[in-house]
């Protein structure tokens, strides 16, 4: 029997992509197999975007925010670009009608860095995404693998601000 999960296309032809269904597979397309099958992305691909994330949490049938959570959770997984913080703003339609841009604009100025970049300290790489699936927390961020929902920009910058002093107290 063809599960329905199978039928789910992946981003590209690209045939890597093969032995990330292999996983799957084997773990009877079920959540239970989500760290394996993004190890199994990471191994492929060398890291994990937005396209393999979308496309893993689709085939298990697991909210996209919970596969964003776990991949920037871990270390050992690597998204483009990877600095020891991540902070992904969702960017869907709902977040951006509830001051989604305002809020990726304060951090950006904070920070001095654009989505998909880095700071030079390596310190906090921010993201964006598409829709993360928790439209009605919205405006929605991903901090360190942690979702935190009806955000505003004062909020936001507080706790990555709270990411910053952890980080000091263990450097010092
Ligand atoms: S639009 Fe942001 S969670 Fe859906």
């Amino acid at each position: 029997m063809i599960s329905r999960n199978e039928k789910i296309e992946p981003p590209s032809d690209d045939k890597r992509w093969r032995i990330v269904q292999a996983t799957m597979q084997r773990n009877g397309f079920t959540r239970d197999g989500l760290i394996e099958t993004l190890h199994t992305v990471q191994q492929s691909f060398g890291f994990l975007d937005d396209d393999s994330l979308r496309y893993v949490a689709a085939s298990l049938n697991a909210p996209l925010s919970q596969v964003y959570g776990v991949s920037t959770f871990y270390h050992l997984f690597s998204l483009k670009p990877a600095g020891r913080n991540t902070c992904v703003v969702c960017m869907g339609t709902a977040c951006y009608i509830k001051g989604a841009p305002a809020l990726l604009e304060q951090i950006e100025n904070e920070y001095g860095l654009s989505r998909g970049e880095t700071t030079e300290d390596g310190h906090l790489s921010l993201m964006t995404a598409r829709c993360l699936g928790s439209c009605g927390l919205a405006p929605v961020a991903v901090i360190n693998g942690h979702i935190a929902g009806k955000l505003n920009a004062e909020e936001a910058l507080q706790r990555l601000q709270a990411l910053q002093e952890v980080e000091n107290v263990q450097q010092a």
